[in-house]
């Protein structure tokens, strides 16, 4: 099925995390629709751009404001043309997207979001672990060190988040991983809590590094790796006896509901 690739609209595509072929189908198809093509290009691989047709105009937003960037996208969509923004993984997860939106929409111009791969859920792909193991961890935290650039809101410190125990995934902290590796562990994580690296995944370089949590500042400062990186924490990411037992309720063959008998093997 074909979706209608309506002219004057914005689209904000997420591309995932690298790899050109794990966008949407929906994506590429409004990439090779777009007349212009804004791409974050600091984190989106250049296939993408390479995907447009021909007299498509690209542009690169990482030497952008955001001022520039909304009035280029603003400007073209009054033209009647097809716009599309590309950000790397999902829009909706550290994407600046908030701000685009508001932007357009006071402009009036229409603007409808396409979602990607997040790069924290391709790295437990490439890790091969479930984030939510049955009676492990139940909840997925996304969240991130304070940065030069973005503060955080005092209730969401790694301290605070830290004392859930659940999974944890750290963003945009690879500079800082001292400091938010200390965090946590004060904020309730044992040092001994199974982590894991996850530089660049699905790139050609791509790098997975398991360790404990407590040597993951080491681990990353021996593997050089200071950007572009993933931080896993959590019990689930653990081989310990209580995760490898660990089975959901609604695959056991006791456990019985609508589409199977409890008592069927
Ligand atoms: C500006 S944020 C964009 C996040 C993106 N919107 C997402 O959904 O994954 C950039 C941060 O995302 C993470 N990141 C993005 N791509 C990655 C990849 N391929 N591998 C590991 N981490 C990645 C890193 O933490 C990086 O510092």
């Amino acid at each position: 099925m074909t979706r209608e690739v309506v002219p004057g609209t914005v689209y904000v595509v997420g591309a995932g995390p690298g790899a050109p072929d794990l966008i949407t189908i929906r994506g590429r198809a409004l990439i090779e629709a777009a007349d212009v093509l804004l791409i974050a290009d600091s984190l989106v691989d250049p296939a993408h751009a390479a995907a447009a047709k021909p007299g498509a105009r690209v542009v690169g937003s990482s030497a952008r404001t955001l001022e520039e960037i909304t009035g280029l996208m603003t400007e073209a969509a009054r033209r009647g043309e097809v716009v599309v923004r590309v950000h790397s993984g999902d829009p909706s997860v550290y994407g600046a997207l908030h701000e685009q939106l508001v932007a357009l929409r006071a402009a009036g111009v229409p603007v409808e979001v396409v979602p990607g791969v997040n790069s924290a859920l391709a790295a437990a792909a490439a890790l091969g672990v479930e984030l939510t193991v049955p009676d492990v961890a139940q909840t997925v935290i996304l969240t991130r060190a304070e940065g030069r650039a973005s503060t955080v809101p005092d209730a969401e410190s790694l301290r605070s988040l830290a004392a859930h125990g659940a999974t944890l995934a750290l963003f945009l902290s690879a500079n800082l991983i001292d400091r938010a590796v200390g965090e946590l562990i004060e904020g309730g994580y044992r040092p001994e809590t199974p982590a894991a690296i996850a530089y660049r995944v699905s790139w050609p370089d791509e790098r997975l590094i398991r360790c404990a949590l407590g040597d993951v500042a080491a681990s990353m400062r021996q593997a050089g790796i200071d950007r572009t990186a993933v931080v896993l924490v959590g019990a689930a990411l653990g081989d310990d006896a209580a995760v490898e037992a660990a089975r959901s309720r609604l695959y056991d063959p006791a456990y019985g509901h609508r589409y199977r008998a409890a008592g069927e093997a």
